[in-house]
């Protein structure tokens, strides 16, 4: 009797202690921001198996292919709705010479890739190809442009052979290499990583030699500045003050900013991690959040209207190389924990949509945190591809403004928020995207939601049995998107349990 007791009121405890502790209040009807497609966007960089193996590998492979073009990737990006794609570069931007990759491939000139392995490039991935995959795959391209070691004249040419209508030798030259019609490519950075490995510039001289390049840049149409490493305030300070001045020269500034499962120098394994590792890389995550606040408030006070955006142009997880393989090819596997890094992120881009106008995850295929990974004719779909599935609801909809409470997930004395959420609203349907970082407990949550009236509420789910699983060649479906059943909300309130390690997408019509 005595234990039965016991049990019941550890039970009420319970209830009364997770009751109402977890709270996600809506406002529908002042949603008035929209959360670009952009902001969806990915990154193919000429690195390791990216381009090569990854998404192109020529008309004459044994590989399914469309103009050399792997068909399944396509198909699982076209699948997935990829907005757009920023290519060549990351630090390979800075070596390229566009000009080595048009023409008939047998006549381009190889170079050596000095900053990704040492491997030669031959270049048969160039221009009109990168153009092409784009068509296919139904995505906005976003080129980015040589500044370290390239020239202002470069520069200025490739914009008008990629977007000019006029007569010149530049679109005499695309004509001869067979594309009569200029390409609309609107997004256009100017330089990576100038502080870096783009000539390790102070930004006063990056600043003047932008205002420069973007003069004779006028086909395109949204120039994007290169912007700050992590929190390198003063970087963005200097880019604003020297640039912002001059508002048809620049729509966009640059942050790059990668997580660890420890720090950049022990970034940790990509798989086998325990909770330790679970817990500091989830919290290295929401790192991205308070700089986006850092580098908003210096952009407001140069840009008041918020008129230039904020391109996280670079972000994701960056782990140790997978044992065995090249460490300049940067390859590493995926794992539910990645899934919850990609929801946190995208969850803090979606609530920061009035400045966040662009974010590209990298990379797309087989580098850092990729969607998709693939070994000679086989291909693997991760955890961040199904997240990316599910989050494609958020893509062009109108965020809907949100509060939300919630328990910490403690771990050894440290905490970090147990839930982490954004909403939307697009053609009448209340999307919310959650995640529970903690890695054993299950979070109920009570969402208010004001200003709909609601009459059916459906879920979908991402999780698995360990925090470190992760799908696999001969295991391809260990973490993939499921149907997750939702109560129906009463008087506009609707509770919802959020599994351990699991990111939930709830839709309400
Ligand atoms: O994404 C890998 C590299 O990380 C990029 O080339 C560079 O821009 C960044 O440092």
């Amino acid at each position: 009797m005595k234990n039965i007791y016991l049990i019941v009121s550890i039970i009420i405890m319970f209830v009364l202690n997770t009751r109402g502790q977890n709270k996600l209040n809506l406002q529908v009807d002042e949603a008035k921001t929209k959360i670009n497609k952009e902001i969806y966007g990915h990154f193919a960089e000429h690195l390791g198996h990216c381009i090569y193996g990854g998404i192109f590998v020529g008309e004459n492979s044994n590989i399914p292919n469309e103009r050399g073009f792997r068909t399944d990737v396509i198909n699982a990006l076209k699948e997935m709705q990829i907005p757009l794609l920023r290519w060549p570069g990351g630090c390979f931007a800075d070596t390229y010479h566009w000009k080595d990759g048009i023409g008939s491939r047998e006549k381009r000139p190889s170079i050596v890739n000095i900053h990704w392995g040492g491997v030669t490039e031959d270049n048969s991935f160039g221009t009109h190809e990168f153009l092409d995959f784009c068509e296919l795959i139904d995505a906005e391209p976003y080129i980015n442009i040589n500044v370290g070691s390239g020239t202002v004249q470069e520069a200025s040419e490739w914009v008008e052979y990629v977007t000019s209508g006029n007569e010149s030798p530049m679109t005499q030259l695309r004509k001869e290499n067979g594309r009569e019609d200029p390409w609309e490519v609107k997004y256009w950075g100017i330089g990576n990583e100038n502080w870096g490995c783009g000539g390790n510039m102070t930004p006063e001289y990056y600043s003047d030699l932008y205002n420069r390049f973007a003069t004779y840049c006028g086909g395109a149409k949204y120039k994007i500045a290169g912007g700050p490493n992590v929190a390198d305030y003063n970087w963005m300070r200097v880019v604003m003050q020297k640039v912002a001045s001059r508002p048809w020269l620049v729509q966009g500034v640059s942050l790059h900013n990668y997580s660890f499962a420890h720090n950049w120098d022990n970034k940790g394994d990509a798989t086998g991690f325990a909770e330790d590792e679970w817990f500091s890389n989830l919290k290295d995550v929401h790192r991205m959040s308070g700089l986006i606040k850092q580098h908003t408030a210096i952009m407001d006070q140069y840009d008041q209207e918020r008129r230039i955006g904020l391109i996280v142009d670079e972000w994701g997880n960056w782990f140790q190389v997978e044992k065995g393989t090249n460490p300049g090819f940067l390859y590493q596997q995926n794992t539910i924990r990645d899934a919850l890094a990609a929801s946190i992120n995208l969850n803090i881009f979606n609530n920061h949509a009035e400045r966040v106008k662009m974010a590209n995850i990298a990379q797309m295929v087989n580098v850092l945190q990729s969607v998709i990974l693939t070994k000679g004719d086989k291909m693997v779909l991760t955890p961040t591809y199904y997240i990316f599935k599910m989050y494609g609801v958020h893509q062009d909809a109108m965020l809907i403004p949100s509060h939300l409470k919630t328990e910490d997930y403690e771990y050894k004395g440290e905490k970090i928020p147990a839930i982490n959420a954004s909403a939307s609203i697009k053609e009448g349907v209340v999307n919310i995207t959650l995640s529970n970082a903690s890695a054993n407990k299950d979070v109920i949550l009570e969402i208010d939601v004001n200003g709909k009236e609601v009459k059916t509420a459906t879920g979908q789910i991402i999780t698995s049995k360990n925090i470190n699983d992760y799908n696999d060649f001969d295991k391809p479906e260990a973490v993939s998107l499921s149907e997750y059943k939702v109560a129906k909300p009463e008087k506009g309130k609707l509770t919802v349990t959020i599994p351990a390690h699991s990111v939930l997408l709830v839709q309400l019509k």
